[in-house]
Formats: structure tokens, sequence, C-alpha cells
């Protein structure tokens, strides 16, 4: 099968576009058959090579974890899923990812996919959704009527987040640039902060949760300021000393979003109710993955890159 793997950590260049084994499953797994996979940030942080003394991966590597696709070919304990199943899922990090024509998933965490998006628009969702709904509900504890600052509402994670806190009745301000000012009120926030031009820190006044889904600038230390005591931190990229957090009353917690087959359950109803849109910001064949790894690793795309592995 073709794949979009890598044999050495390194630029853009690593990335390879070639003839692989289909892989084969385990009892407890299913064949899909990808249609498109989505394209994150920790893909080409990967690539690089930013978790290479974890011991986590082995070169060869299949890149991407977020999958669309059709089950071609269940294990023998399987029960959940049958052959010709439309599904989406976010794939473990540990092992070979979805920029390929097979992936072999553990059944568990896989999920029938939106019926009415497209494979593409489905394999924009899990890891980004799935990290918004988790560190928003799961650690954020996040409640109707609560009022949440979203750092980044313009990105994958941030797009989602937006529509979730609000169909959870929270109260949002986002931040964005200027120029992505339209979209991000086009998704649902309440309050809008132009990061480039002003200091969250003179505009909001005080939160339950901060989600901070951007590093650099200080921005989650500095998010403290912002938050009632009682209240809630997630970052997921920066780390800050806990203690500074504690004596603040203020509950923090750097994310590493977790495959989870009821979260995404919960997500795809949302989807299928029209509470939450997939935004698109750019669709690549799965030949020019290294373009699509450009134009993330540009910092500067508007909802979701995807590769498409088989035409919609
Ligand atoms: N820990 C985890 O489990 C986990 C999971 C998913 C993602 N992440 C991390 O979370 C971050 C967001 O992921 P993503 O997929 O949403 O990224 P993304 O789609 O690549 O985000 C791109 C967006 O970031 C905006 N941006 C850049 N700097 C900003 C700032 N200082 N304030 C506000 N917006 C800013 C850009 O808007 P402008 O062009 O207007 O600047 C652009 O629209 C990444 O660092 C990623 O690695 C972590």
């Amino acid at each position: 099968m073709k794949a979009a793997l890598i044999e050495n950590y390194g630029d853009i260049q690593q990335l390879i576009v070639t003839e692989t084994q289909i892989p084969t499953i385990a009892a407890d797994q299913v064949l899909i058959k990808v249609h498109a996979a989505g394209v994150n940030p920790v893909d080409f942080y990967i690539r690089s090579g930013m978790f290479k003394d974890t011991g986590t991966h082995s070169l060869p590597l299949t890149l991407g974890w977020d999958t669309a696709g059709t089950i071609e070919q269940i294990g023998e304990r399987v029960t959940e899923h049958k052959v010709g199943d439309q599904v989406f899922a976010l794939a473990p990090f540990a092992k070979n990812g979805s920029y390929a024509e097979y992936l072999a998933i553990e059944a568990d965490i896989v999920v029938s996919k939106p019926k009415h998006l497209s494979f593409a628009e489905s394999a924009a969702v899990p890891l980004a959704a799935l990290t918004a709904w988790q560190g928003l509900f799961t650690e954020g504890k996040l409640k109707a009527g609560q009022r949440v600052l979203i750092h980044n509402t313009s990105g994958g994670v941030g797009s989602f987040a937006v529509q979730l806190a609000k169909a959870a009745g929270a109260y949002v301000i986002g931040t964005a640039s200027k120029k992505n000012r339209e979209f991000v009120e086009s998704l649902g926030v309440d309050e809008f902060i132009d990061y480039q031009n002003n200091k969250f820190e003179g505009e909001v006044a005080p939160v339950d949760l901060v989600f901070a889904a951007v590093g650099g600038d200080d921005i989650v230390a500095r998010s403290l300021a912002v938050i009632k005591a009682g209240g809630h931190l997630i970052s997921l990229f920066d780390e800050i000393d806990e203690v500074l957090a504690t004596e603040q009353q203020v509950t923090y917690q750097r994310l590493w979003v977790q495959p989870n087959a009821a979260d995404l359950t919960q997500i795809k109803d949302l989807l299928e109710q029209g509470k939450v849109q997939v935004h698109l910001d750019s669709l690549f064949p799965l030949a020019d993955a290294q373009l699509a790894h450009q134009r993330s690793e540009s910092k500067r795309t508007v909802g979701k890159i995807v590769l498409q592995v088989i035409a919609d």
C-alpha cells in the first residue's frame, strides 16, 4: 500500500510517500481502508524528532493519527463493528498512523462517522475535537453558565472548543488575530480579543476556566491573573510550575489528548445535531503530504488540514 512515512527524523524532506506492507490486525483490532487522514501539529513535531528520546516510536513510522474510512476486516474478538461500516477515530500515537491506504486500529476506539459529513470532514474531527472536549469538560469541568477564555480560537482545536463550549451553555471569550475575527465570531464567541494588539489580562473579567490552545509569550502563566479562585487552567503546550497555580487556588493541568470512543460519540452527536460544524483550512492528496506539513508548520491555518487518500 501507499503511505507517507519517515525513515529518519528531521525536516519536511524526511516525509516520503512510498510503498509499504498492509498492516495485519490483532484479534481486538479492525483494518480501516483509509479515505482521509487529519493533519495536526503533533504530526510535524513527531516528524521533527521532538519525542525521539522518549522511546515511544520506532522507525520507519507512518505519521498521522486522525482517520476516516471504511472497515475492511475485523479481528476475531471484535463485536462492535462489521465490514463495510463507515467510521472515524483517533489512533494511538505510539503506533503507525493514518497517512496510508490502510490502518490497523483497536476496535474499541473506533466510532461510526457522522452520517452527513464527508470522509474528509470526518477525518478533521477526532484529535482536535477530543482535545477540546477533554480540556473543557473532562479536566476543565466547564458547566452551563460558566465563563471560559479560549486562547487561539481560529486553529483546529480552538474552532471546535468554541462550538463545544457554546453548545454546553458557557460564555466564551476567544483570542485570535484581527484577520480571523469574522470567522471566530461565526463560531459563536461572545467576546473577541485581538491577541496581537491587546493584552487579554486588561480585557477579561474573571473566568472559571482558561483553555490555552497555543504556547509562547508566557500565555499560560499570565492566564492565572484572570481565573477565579477554584477555577481551572488547561494548557495544551507550555508547562508552568504547578505551585504558581496552587497559590491562586487554581487547578492546573498540561493536557495530553487520549483516544476515547465515548467522548467521540458525544462529539459525533453534536455534529449530527448541527450544533458543531467542521471548518477545513485545506485539503491535499496523500502524494502532497509534504505540502500539508508545510501548511501546518506555518501555524497560520484556520480550521483543519486534511489529507485525502481516496477522493470523496
Ligand atoms: N496536548 C495535546 O494533547 C494537544 C492536542 C492538540 C493540539 N495541541 C497543541 O495545541 C496547539 C493548537 O493546536 P491546533 O491544531 O489548533 O493548531 P493550529 O490549527 O495549527 O493553530 C493555528 C492557529 O493558531 C493561531 N495562533 C497562533 N498564535 C496565536 C496566539 N498567540 N494567540 C492566538 N492564536 C494564535 C493562528 O492564528 P493567526 O494566524 O491569527 O495567528 C492560527 O489560526 C498546538 O500547539 C498543538 O501542538 C496539543
